[in-house]
């Protein structure tokens, strides 16, 4: 089995890849990525010596590049990671989001039509179902809750869904999604909130919480997700939508406390901002469809793999303070001062 990830220098997609090459030794695994301020070839050094691994750089909106890749290297599935990622990001500048998570996604659906893959999987999110209100907990995301977005990103996220969803209909594609809540874990970027929080109270630096603090997230750790895909591309069925998601719902203020309490830092460090422009209030995920179809459960809670994450980010300073010490200094006084 030959399979390409695309964005695999980042977040989840590097985690996959760690995942696959764990779990499957004969498979074949060609990443490519092209290393955006969001992408780190370092992530990937463990496993650059690794026979079953190739990292070639390279843009998905490329059509040449993509068309050839595809030629040469004849994959079975596509696990599409590669997007532009971050909601205050596309809020400054919706033009780069359109261009990679909408376009990028159909010059890969094209080059996956034109060489008969076995399967397309495109790595969505729970933001494409837009916000439910904070005083019906009982409400959830469905797989077939109406698309209503409400940031540049999660539109670009949707638009990509629905173009994947028609290549399903008219075109016979083989196609899965999946729509994942808020991860966590090892190599997340710090521009979320989540290693945000940790680098800066690391170095006891205030940490910005927009507006109340009471909107909600529902957090997974990655590794979960990463499982959920394996599942998905192998025994999903075709041209099907899988919520991802393990009922860890906490507010931001909860999140952020938490961190503070593990690391013994004080709350005085919490300093409210300005709210983001059309913040969504609570994503909550049903995963009932994953759990019966593929038998998929979340098997780290929310108190396991905070502590987790909070232990990598401690013994893998380098990494993130290689990251603070770039242009990310930039964006932070760009975003955050006199906020
Ligand atoms: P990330 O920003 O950490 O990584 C994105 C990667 O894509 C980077 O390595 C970047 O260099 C690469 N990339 C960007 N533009 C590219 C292009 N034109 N061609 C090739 N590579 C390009 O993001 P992430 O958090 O790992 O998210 C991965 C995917 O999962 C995204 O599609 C995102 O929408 C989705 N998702 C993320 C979350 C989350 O909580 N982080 C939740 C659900 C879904
Ligand atoms: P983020 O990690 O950007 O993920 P998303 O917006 O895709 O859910 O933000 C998670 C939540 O934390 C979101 O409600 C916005 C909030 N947040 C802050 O309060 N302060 C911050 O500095 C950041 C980055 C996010």
């Amino acid at each position: 089995m030959k399979i390409l990830v695309t964005g695999g220098a980042g977040f989840i997609g590097s985690n996959f890849i760690f995942h696959m090459l764990d779990t499957y030794k004969d498979y074949k695994i060609v990443c490519i990525d092209a290393l955006t301020y969001a992408g780190n070839l370092t992530t990937l050094q463990n496993v650059m010596d690794n026979q079953n691994f190739k990292f070639i750089k390279g843009d998905i909106t490329d059509r040449d590049f993509i068309n050839q890749l595809f030629e040469d290297e004849m994959f079975d599935i596509i696990v599409n990671f590669a997007a532009e990622s971050h909601v205050d990001r596309s809020i400054e500048d919706p033009s780069i989001f359109l261009k990679t998570n909408v376009l990028g996604t159909q010059v890969l659906l094209d080059a996956s039509r034109k060489y008969n893959v076995k399967r397309y999987h495109q790595v969505s999110t729970d933001e494409v179902y837009g916000d439910l209100p904070l005083d019906q907990p009982n409400l959830f995301f469905m797989e077939d809750t109406p698309i209503h977005t409400s940031s540049p990103y999660s539109a670009s996220k949707a638009s990509a869904d629905l173009l994947v969803q028609a290549y399903y209909r008219t075109f016979k594609l083989p196609i899965t999604i999946s729509r994942c809540s808020n991860n966590y874990g090892p190599y997340h970027f710090p521009e979320k909130l989540i290693p945000l929080i940790i680098s800066r109270a690391l170095n006891d630096e205030n940490l910005p919480v927009y507006g109340t603090g009471e909107n909600v997230r529902d957090w997974l750790y990655v590794e979960d997700h990463c499982i959920a895909i394996d599942k998905i591309i192998h025994n999903g069925r075709v041209g099907e939508v899988y919520n991802v998601g393990g009922h860890n719902e906490r507010t931001n203020l909860e999140v952020v406390k938490t961190i503070l309490h593990e690391l013994d830092k004080p709350e005085t460090l919490i300093k409210f901002v300005t709210d983001r422009a059309g913040h969504d209030m609570r994503y909550a995920i049903d995963p009932t469809k994953i759990t019966n179809e593929l038998g998929w459960e979340p098997t780290t809670t929310f108190e396991e793999g905070i502590k987790r994450t909070i232990k990598w980010y401690l013994e893998n300073k380098e990494w993130w303070e290689d990251i603070l010490s770039g242009d990310y200094q930039n964006y932070y006084e760009k975003m955050y001062v006199g906020r």
